[in-house]
């Protein structure tokens, strides 16, 4: 695609697992891109740049305001038509044993640092009346995280935010979408602790490509969500007609430390 007609895309998380795989089907839809995360991005640039697209990236940990001023700023003002906020981590173990600092890095980047992002980008696309935001929510919105509490908590949250800002912008020709993944296959669960849990290291994880693929086509198509993956559909509608009592329950054997040996 001529380098004047590219549209560029934000990806937030860019640095692995869905993140990673999001970025390479904006690269594939010809659109330029600036990448997020908090760990250096240049193998993901080279690979993607080599896709024949332009590509920056900016290293910043958007749990704080500063970090996503930062990327706010690498933007100058340049009209982003797609903004895939990614970026987040899980946190397992029982609530009362973590460290608050890391409950609070969970908060901060799922939340505060996702929403603030959208509330700058979004503005924009709302004057200029276009734009697509794709939120990567989660299954884990739809039942008590036993043994991950704060971390279903903070998908609760995207998942329900994502819904409200949709409608808030219905008719500013700016989309909301939420993706929703259930267990996919990426450094996620290493990086949450959750290597001795039955979750962790389950055999049949999502193809995180898989996922983005369809992340990505519904951000396209504009819909409002989308659960990725037929197992995962059927989990989230039980979900919604089980008790949360229950639900709270079948969480604890997936993610309690140790479970991984049962
Ligand atoms: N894997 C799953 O089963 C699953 C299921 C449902 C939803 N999700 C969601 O999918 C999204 C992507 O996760 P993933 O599974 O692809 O895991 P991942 O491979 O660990 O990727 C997470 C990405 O987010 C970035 N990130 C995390 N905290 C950040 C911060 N404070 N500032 C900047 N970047 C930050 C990481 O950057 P660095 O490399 O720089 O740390 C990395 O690029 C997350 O929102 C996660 O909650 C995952």
């Amino acid at each position: 695609m001529n380098a004047s007609m590219r549209q560029l895309a934000v990806v937030t998380g860019a640095s692995s697992g869905i993140g990673l795989e999001l970025a390479r089907e904006c690269a594939r839809h010809g659109y330029d891109l600036v990448l997020a995360a908090d760990t250096p991005l240049g193998k993901a640039e080279a690979e993607l740049s080599a896709m024949g697209v332009k590509v920056e990236s900016v290293q910043a940990d958007l749990a704080t305001q500063e970090g996503v001023d930062k990327l706010y700023e690498a933007l100058q003002g340049r009209t982003v038509e797609a903004l895939l906020a990614n970026a987040g981590h899980g946190l397992g173990k029982g609530f009362l044993d973590q460290d608050f600092s890391e409950v609070r890095h969970v908060i901060d980047t799922n939340i505060t640092g996702t929403i603030y992002l959208i509330q700058l980008v979004g503005n924009d696309m709302r004057s200029r009346r276009g734009g697509r935001i794709l939120i990567t929510g989660s299954i884990a919105g739809f039942m008590p995280g036993t043994f991950q509490a704060v971390y279903n908590g903070t998908k609760a949250f995207i998942d329900s935010f994502s819904w409200a800002l949709r409608n808030e912008l219905k008719d500013s020709g700016v989309t909301v979408t939420c993706l929703m993944p259930g267990v996919t296959d990426t450094e996620f669960f290493e990086r949450a602790d959750l290597m001795d849990t039955k979750v962790g290291t389950q055999e049949n994880k999502a193809d995180p490509a898989e996922v983005a693929r369809i992340g990505f086509k519904a951000m396209l198509d504009g819909e409002g969500d989308v659960v990725a993956g037929m197992k995962n559909k059927i989990q989230s509608a039980m979900a919604s007609v089980t008790p949360s009592a229950m639900l709270a329950e079948q969480h604890r054997k997936m993610a309690e430390p140790g479970s991984a040996k049962q």
